[in-house]
């Protein structure tokens, strides 16, 4: 399965901070934001994954994540000229594809907590239709929201539905078969002017091909897509980290956690980052053999 993560977009609600830098570059406490949904594809087994961003931003994650190999991975990027929505992604997206089935993560969607890791095991291993989640919010208007009938089976999606017919979300993490690259080619673009990936999620319900599978209320869904909620984020990572004395979104920790790489060459990472925490952490890795 191949992997895309969306970082392009305005952060327009992230003015003026988004002046200087991409939102997925900025701070989620000690790491950049990207660094959390690039854990959660790697984290899915997935190896090969396309960043997509801006023409202006591009640059900037070339610097910050190179090939890949570092962490056992292969990064390739692509430009979004325009941000004409999510499904966009596919059409961008499409060689890289080649025909495989693919997973979507949006930049700014941080996941956390316990049974995550297997059920991006299992999803991963999707060959046939599409897999998506729903996770209950208390503030429904910024996302697609899943409607069920009296038997729980979901009936429909909508997005920033006005009347939301659920208290539950689409979050950014999307898995879908080989044939989402030409479905999204179909989709017309939206009353906002984008081509909605709440489109693709429609078609492959009209067709009984969509799962929606539930994320407990164990695991934590946020998007750090305002000041309001970068905070919140920021604030709830530390929290975690400081009271575990285990990082989140550690992506060598990942690497290694997953036999991407071997000891050996986490220990050349943490020596790269001598003299900080970070580096500090990895050494303790090393040390500890676990
Ligand atoms: O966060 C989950 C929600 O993401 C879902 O519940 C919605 O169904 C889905 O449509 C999406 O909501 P928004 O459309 O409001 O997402 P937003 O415009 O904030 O874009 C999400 C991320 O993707 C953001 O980091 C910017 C980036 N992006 C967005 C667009 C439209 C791009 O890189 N390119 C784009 O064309």
């Amino acid at each position: 399965m191949k992997g895309i993560i969306l970082a392009g977009g305005r952060g327009t609600r992230l003015y003026p901070l988004t002046l200087a830098v991409s939102k997925q570059l900025l701070p989620v406490y000690n790491k950049p934001m990207i660094y959390y949904p690039l854990s959660l594809l790697m984290l899915a087994n997935i190896r090969e994954i396309l960043i997509i961003s801006t023409p202006e931003d591009l640059p900037q994650f070339r610097r910050l994540l190179g090939s890949g190999e570092q962490w056992g991975v292969r990064f390739e990027y692509a430009q979004q000229n325009q941000p004409r929505g999510l499904a966009d992604a596919f059409i961008l997206g499409r060689e890289f594809i080649n025909g495989e089935p693919s997973c979507l993560i949006l930049g700014d969607n941080i996941f956390y907590g316990t049974g995550l890791s297997s059920q991006l095991k299992q999803a991963s291993a999707l060959t046939d239709g599409a897999l998506i989640f729903a996770h209950p919010v208390k503030e429904t208007s910024p996302y697609g929201i899943v409607e069920f009938d009296s038997d729980g089976n979901v009936i429909g999606l909508e997005e920033k539905p006005i009347h939301p017919r659920s208290s539950y979300a689409v979050p950014g993490l999307y898995f879908y078969d080989s044939d989402v690259s030409e479905i999204a080619q179909k989709i017309k673009p939206s009353d906002r002017g984008e081509i909605e990936i709440t489109d693709i999620n429609r078609y492959y319900l009209s067709i009984n091909k969509l799962v929606v599978a539930p994320l407990g209320r164990g695991i934590a869904w946020m998007d750090a897509g305002t000041h309001e909620k970068l905070l919140q984020v920021s604030n709830f990572v530390q929290a975690v980290e400081e009271r575990q004395g285990l990082m989140i979104g550690c992506l060598e920790e990942v690497a290694y956690r997953m036999k991407f790489i071997d000891k050996e060459h986490l220990k050349i990472l943490s020596k790269q980052h001598i003299h900080t925490n970070y580096g500090e952490y990895l050494r303790r890795l090393v040390e500890l053999n676990v």
